[in-house]
């Protein structure tokens, strides 16, 4: 057959609805600079702010951001306190740029351990951007994937224990509504930057089917175009969902 007979635009794959991203390597990227790690994590709030709206122009419908785990409590208090100004500042800060991209706002995590002023703040951004309908931002604070399971999991076990769910009842639909990302699509594409390529407690249940995409660019350097590169990659990838393809 000739290249001629070719159709002209051969349909293309289709791009990811939902992209889910660990935001890896801020500190990586202060130390090469003789910075301390807070100043990584400001680049990096700066590269959320561009993502955000970079995947608005690119026409991705949700987005995910892995900002704070369950697990970050860990660090050193000042890194903690640092990142919790970070998450404040952009609660605040951030609702008219949110606006201005077509954002609904949404954030997932255990709110229970969180300051009450920035559960009250993410109430507010949440309501401020209801009505937004180009892009969900999804922001996981306080978010770490086996404590939402063992949640969900106790939630379902009162309900069979109280008499108000038959156990046979329980199947992944009926399981994913428990979880804190009830109503948000599975993501197609994870993306970790940094170079490093490990989940770390990211929504486990959710990825189940989700083509991962590494990247050794750190998170304060990712912009749109790393994006674009992302979902080129995951444009080449066959998903076959357990089955044989196509
Ligand atoms: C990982 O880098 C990054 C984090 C633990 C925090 C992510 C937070 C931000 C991008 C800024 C605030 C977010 C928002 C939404 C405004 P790391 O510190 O583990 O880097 P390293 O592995 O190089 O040390």
């Amino acid at each position: 057959m000739s290249t001629a007979s070719l159709p002209a635009n051969p349909d293309p794959s289709p791009g990811p609805n939902h992209v889910a991203i660990i935001m890896d390597g801020n500190g990586r990227w202060a130390k090469a600079r003789g910075l301390p790690r807070v100043a990584g994590h400001r680049r990096g709030a700066d590269a959320v702010r561009r993502v955000v709206r970079g995947a608005g122009e690119l026409g991705i419908p949700v987005i995910t951001l892995f900002a704070f785990s369950t697990e970050n409590w860990t660090r050193p208090a000042d890194e903690v306190s640092d990142l919790m100004g970070l998450l404040r500042h952009y609660l605040r800060s951030e609702l008219e740029e949110l606006r201005k991209n077509g954002a609904r706002l949404r954030v997932i995590g255990n709110r229970d351990g969180l300051a009450s002023d920035i559960v009250a703040d993410i109430a507010d951004a949440e309501n401020m951007t209801r009505g937004n309908s180009r892009i969900d931002v999804n922001i996981c604070i306080n978010y770490g994937s086996r404590d939402e399971i063992l949640r969900a999991t106790r939630s379902l076990a009162r309900q069979v224990a109280a008499g108000e769910l038959d156990v046979d009842r329980i199947d992944a639909n009926l399981f994913e509504r428990e979880l804190l990302t009830a109503g948000v699509p599975d993501p197609d594409l994870l993306i970790r930057t940094s170079g490093e390529q490990r989940i770390s407690n990211f929504l486990l249940w959710q990825c189940a089917y989700s083509e991962l995409v590494f990247v050794d660019t750190l998170w304060p350097d990712f912009g749109k175009d790393d994006l674009e590169r992302a979902i080129a990659e995951f444009r080449r990838r066959e998903r076959r969902y357990g089955g044989v393809g196509g």
